[in-house]
Order: structure tokens, then sequence, then C-alpha cells
């Protein structure tokens, strides 16, 4: 019986600490130098259309090196005597736009409230950005983010031959920042860690919640509004990407975002969707026969995934290679198909990458690293070897099975046809178990088959 997720909201973390953000900014400053000016830059508003905008959304970096939110908005960090400084640019207050857009720390706000020792109104960027560029030896600037950022770096780069030859300054390389910013992200601290907590569990309820409103002839808008407007509802900033909900046939298609097909209780739907909370994102999905009752040819492929879901979260331990995860699913995956006679080849030949059966029905990776950003950042193969997983990096365990009956390129066995299942959990590593932060989301048959329907 459906327990109410409404009753039961998660208690919400403390917000991440100043002193935390002025470590990690140490921490990120102590691998730079005197004449080394480095720029975060937030993303500009986008339009959506005419006078309408796209709601805001920051860069991850921006909110990983000092949290702020707000558009238009630019970190820089140089050295003032001897002593570094974090400079922030942002919207000064102003009385007009606050009257139609809402209220703006401002510069003093900024200052008084967030981890920075200058702050300055963004149209003084500029000319502030040009002074430091005479003097800085390397820029330190991801391109890409904001344009006119990058054609006043490039020009003050193009004009260095001249400046050196004359004065011996100016900037003489740049050079991305964010490699060394995604190594620091990969890592969660505690307080980041309550972040995702948060935002997992709003999920889970969110998935608990679409499971008992799920009944006969109900659309995958309507099961979408009802997660949607949960995430919402919990108190997070809504969905960290696009919804996935699909059913029937569109189970099978990996990431359906068109959500407006009717579901009938003999189908499976698929749900990938997640919630945001501070910046920081659930990726969560789950798979369950809308009637509530699983056939038997849908417990069939649900216990293989399942099966190969559990084995793989509890490789993601301390020290095994990050993607010992997706080899273990790969096995699970392959060995129950060989055993229901849907693969005929061996393990090993299903297991091939180039011509293995189990890709037909399983043609995507087990996982991904999660943070600010629901595919996060942080090489995997950083020497070209795979990384060794670390307690405090989050990732997400998925693996699914999919018999797109539509499908021109399989001969789909009609036992299994439009099943598409794909079980998704968030997986903290620690020094000891894994820890799956999404762990109070439904997932056994049993407990599915309790809830689906019982709203
Ligand atoms: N929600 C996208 C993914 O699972 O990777
Ligand atoms: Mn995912
Ligand atoms: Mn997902």
């Amino acid at each position: 019986m459906f327990d109410g997720a409404f009753k039961s909201l998660p208690t919400k973390p403390k917000a991440i600490s100043k002193d935390s953000y002025r470590e990690r900014q140490q921490r990120f400053l102590s691998q730079y130098d005197v004449g080394d000016l480095i720029i975060v830059s937030s993303l500009p508003e986008a339009t959506r259309s005419n006078d309408v905008h796209y709601p805001y959304r920051s860069s991850s970096d921006m909110l990983y090196m000092c949290g702020w939110s707000d558009p238009e908005a630019t970190l820089l960090f140089y050295h003032d005597e001897g002593k570094w400084v974090t400079h922030l640019f942002v919207q000064p207050k102003d009385t007009l736009m606050e009257i139609w857009e809402g209220r703006r720390p401002g510069v003093e706000g900024a200052l008084k409230d967030w981890p920075v020792n200058q702050a300055s109104p963004s149209d003084e960027l500029i000319d502030y950005l040009e002074q430091l560029l005479e003097d800085a030896v390397r820029v330190h600037v991801r391109t890409g983010i904001n344009t006119l950022i990058d054609s006043i770096v490039m020009q003050a780069v193009e004009k260095r031959d001249r400046k050196r030859q004359h004065f011996g300054t100016g900037p003489i390389s740049i050079e991305d920042p964010s490699r060394r910013i995604a190594e620091m992200r990969l890592r969660k601290s505690e307080e980041e860690i309550e972040q995702m907590r948060y935002a997992a569990e709003v999920s889970s309820k969110a998935h608990a919640l679409a499971m008992a409103a799920s009944k006969d002839g109900i659309h995958e808008f309507q099961i979408q509004s009802i997660i949607e407007g949960f995430f919402v509802y919990g108190g997070t900033s809504g969905w960290a990407y696009p919804s996935i909900v699909g059913c029937g046939e569109n189970a099978t298609i990996l990431h359906y975002t068109v959500n407006n097909a009717p579901c009938q209780s003999d189908e499976i739907i698929l749900i990938d969707a997640g919630a945001e909370y501070e910046g920081y994102a659930a990726d969560i999905t789950r798979s369950w026969p809308i009637g509530g009752s699983f056939s038997e040819a849908q417990r069939e492929i649900y216990e293989i995934v399942l099966e190969a879901q559990e084995k793989a979260i509890d490789a993601c331990r301390v020290g095994n290679p990050y993607n010992m995860p997706h080899e273990v699913a790969c096995r699970t995956l392959a060995e129950g198909l060989i055993r229901l006679g849907i693969i005929t080849q061996s393990l090993e030949q299903a297991l091939d990458f180039e011509t293995g059966d189990l890709r037909k029905w399983y043609m995507h990776n087990t996982g991904h690293w999660l943070g600010l950003d629901v595919h996060d950042v942080g090489t995997y193969k950083p020497d070209g070897t795979p990384r060794l997983l670390e307690a405090g990096m989050v990732l997400t365990v998925e693996p699914g099975l999919y018999f797109g009956a539509w499908r021109p390129d399989v001969d789909c066995p009609e036992r299994y046809a439009n099943i598409g299942i794909r079980i998704e959990d968030d997986v903290l590593v620690t020094e000891g178990d894994p820890d799956v932060l999404t762990a109070s989301c439904p997932k056994t048959i049993a407990d599915i088959e309790r809830i689906v329907g019982s709203l």
C-alpha cells in the first residue's frame, strides 16, 4: 500500500557553507601561480521565443566555485599584492528591473553573503578584464561559454607579441581550467553528498507516487506531470534533465521524451526522471507494468536486469576500475539472455563488442558520473586506463534490456515484444559498502506490485 509521498518529505540539508567554498577555491588555486588569470563564466540567458527566456541555469563550474546562480555573472581569480583575489561580477541592484523580474543580491549582497573578496557590477567586467589581461601571463578560460569574454581574451593574446616586445607583459597562453575543476568535482564533499541525497530522495518519492498513480488508460504526460509536480512540491528546482516517460514500445526508445501516448495495463512503462536540488542532479529509472502485475515474460526480463543491476552496484567499491560495474552487468545480462534462449551464442561471443548479440538488446553503458551535471564531468580514462573508484565519487548504475518489436534491424522475439526495462540508481562510493542514494525508490517485483495502482 502506498504510504503517501506527501506526508514524508525528507528534511532539507544545510546549504554548502561559505567556508567550504573558500576551502574549495584554495585547493583549486594552489595549482596556479602569480601571473595566472582564471576566468569562470556563467552561461548566457537563452531565448525560448520572442521575449521569453528559458528558465536560467548557470554553468556548473560557476555553481561549484562560488554558488552564484543568477545570470550575467563572471568570476575572476588573480593575484594582487601577493594574494589571490576572488572577484565576482554580478548584475547590480536595479529597482526597475527588480520590480519586473525579482530581487537581486547585487554587489553588496555578493560581498556580504558569497565566498568572494571583491564584487563589481557586470557592466564593469570588460574594462576590468582588459586591464588584467595586460599583466596576465597565462589566461585560463573555458572558451565557448561566453563569446564576449572569448573575443576579449583572443584579442589580448593576439596583441601579445607587440606588447611583449615593447613592455615584456601580456598573456602568452590560453588554457582550459575545466579539467582541473572537473577533477575536484568528481570527488564529492559531505555537504555536496547531502544535497545529492536530498535530490535523490525527492526523486525516489516522485517515482513511487507515479507508480501508485498508474492505471489503465492514463497518458504518459499525466504520469510525467505527477513526477515533475512532485519534484517542485519537494522544494527542488524541477527536473535535472527532460523526463523520459515511455509506455509499451516507447519504453524501448532510450531517450524518448515525446511522452504523449496512452498507457495500457499490460504494458511496461519506463520512466527515467530526476530532480535537481541546489544544482545537483538525481537520475533514476524505474520500469513497471501499468496494471500492477508483471506478466511471465516481463518478469523474466525484469529479474535479469535487476540481478545485473544489483551485482553492478556491488562492484562500486574503492579500488575497482570505474567500468567494472559495466563489465559485471553485461556478463549477467548475457547469461540471462542465454538462459532464456534469446541469445544462442556462447557467453564470450555474446559479450564481444563488435559481433556479440548482447548489444542488440543492451546498447548503452551501465553508468556515468553524477553531480552538478547529470552526465557529470571527470575523465573516465585519465591516462588511457580506467580510473579507479574512490570514496566520494558518485555514479549511476543503469543496466537495461530493450526489445523493440518495431525495430527493422533485429528479429525481436515475440514473447518479449516491446518490453523495455531499465533500472537506474545513484551510487556513492564509500570506504565500506556502496551507498545507494536512491535506495528508497521501490525496485523489487514484490514492492512494485504492491505499490502500483494503490493511490
Ligand atoms: N537520464 C539520462 C541517463 O540516464 O543517462
Ligand atoms: Mn543516467
Ligand atoms: Mn537516467
